[in-house]
């Protein structure tokens, strides 16, 4: 067999883990944002199962997760965990990131140039899941793809976004972290939360 089909064979033979894992590789090999690298324990690629239907996206690890190289495992996890499971979802059946992989120092706001360093990989891990939907967490994700969001108008409200060949519904969502001590915001969330499923059954079939 020639080296193209051999390559193209065992592109086409991997599972979506394994092409989310060659990814995560690739970002650590180029040395993507080398000076949050830097800072940081580890990469925080994902959770989750890379087949979902769902996708979340958070802002980007904060200290637990720095320290378990996974998503949303600190405070704002475990309401995010209460969220999916009053929505009967679990973070097995869907897919959990963020915009950037790496902990800012003292969990700051990721900067401009660090969001659009890590776009381009955000979209292939989406082009590797090939979600209906993303459900965006926060202000950050959420002007991703939808630059011109105001969450407090268009929160919960879903939208058509299209790159290339991938088409999803995104959902604006308020950030589990900052809805937390809110009890207005936090039942605001909540609320959207459990309407999530029916949006995108009513947008999809
Ligand atoms: N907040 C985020 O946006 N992402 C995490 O992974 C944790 C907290």
């Amino acid at each position: 067999m020639s080296s193209f089909l051999s390559c193209l064979c065992y592109t086409i033979c991997m599972t979506k883990q394994q092409l989310m894992d060659d990814l995560k590789r690739e970002i650590i090999s180029k040395k993507i944002c080398l000076d949050l690298a830097n800072q940081a324990t580890q990469l925080v690629m994902g959770d989750g199962n890379p087949d979902a239907d769902i996708v979340f996206i958070g802002e980007a690890p904060g200290k637990k997760e720095d320290g378990q190289g996974l998503p949303f495992v600190g405070a704002a996890g475990k309401f995010l965990n209460e969220m999916l499971a009053a929505a009967e979802l679990d973070r097995k059946d869907v897919y959990i990131t963020n915009i950037v992989k790496y902990r800012p120092p003292n969990n700051r706001d990721p900067e401009p140039a660090e969001k659009r360093v890590f776009w381009p990989y955000l979209i292939r891990q989406l082009e590797i899941i090939q979600p209906k939907a993303v459900v965006t967490l926060g202000r950050h994700s959420g002007m991703a793809f939808i630059p011109d969001l105001h969450i407090s108008r268009d929160h919960g409200n879903a939208r058509w976004a299209q790159y290339h060949e991938l088409k999803f519904l995104v959902i604006p969502l308020y950030h589990p972290a900052a809805a937390l001590y809110n009890g207005g915001l936090r039942q605001t969330l909540i609320d959207d939360f459990l309407k999530v499923t029916k949006t995108i059954d009513q947008n999809i079939n």
